[in-house]
């Protein structure tokens, strides 16, 4: 079976959750993995498709969300699966609602990689906003925020796991 992974990628997170993904599943698919920013191909010649990508400033990134509304059809059609990175997973829920856009009905589910928020990877503003958010989760206020319950995000291997598993139900 063919799979096709297309993910949108700043500071690379959401490209190692690709990664991940193809590397689980190589010895029984036969796997192709895009970028966003390359012309990725139209998911008509494949059997699984795999899109997803970072949240940032509460949204999907527009080339990511162009290619959903554009494919819609043919996405409800196969086997698809969405996935979001995101440095507050407690928010996945309203970001799924708000940037995934309702004509997709993605069959394998919408899936949370979790997200990693580490300034030494990034560049310019996207460095700032970072390290502003680092602050913001560890400074937060022990009373009304339970820090030891919240502690910086990282990639949650085992809910990319979870959807090679599915996938491999298919075969
Ligand atoms: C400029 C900027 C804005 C962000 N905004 C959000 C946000 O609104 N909500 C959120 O949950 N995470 C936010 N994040 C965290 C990213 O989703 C997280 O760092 C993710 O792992 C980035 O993945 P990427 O490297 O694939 O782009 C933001 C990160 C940056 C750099």
């Amino acid at each position: 079976m063919k799979v096709i992974i297309i993910y949108a990628s700043r500071g690379g997170v959401s490209k190692k959750c690709a990664e991940i993904l193809r590397d689980k599943i190589s010895s029984s698919f036969d796997v192709s993995v895009f970028d966003i920013e390359n012309a990725p191909p139209s998911p008509d010649s494949f059997d699984i498709v795999v899109i997803g990508g970072s949240v940032r400033m509460s949204r999907i990134n527009k080339k990511l969300k162009k290619y959903l509304r554009e494919h819609a059809q043919t996405l409800n059609k196969k086997q698809t699966a969405l996935f979001l990175c995101c440095g507050f997973p407690e928010y996945f829920d309203t970001y799924v609602a708000k940037q995934i856009p309702k004509s997709i009905i993605p069959s394998l589910g919408i899936h949370c990689f979790g997200g990693e928020l580490k300034p030494k990877n990034l560049k310019g503003f996207d460095k700032i906003i970072v390290k502003m958010l680092r602050e913001e989760i560890k400074g937060a206020d022990f009373e009304s925020y339970d820090a030891l319950h919240s502690p910086l995000p990282e990639i949650v291997p085992e809910n990319i796991y979870r959807l090679s598993d599915k996938m491999r139900k298919l075969l």
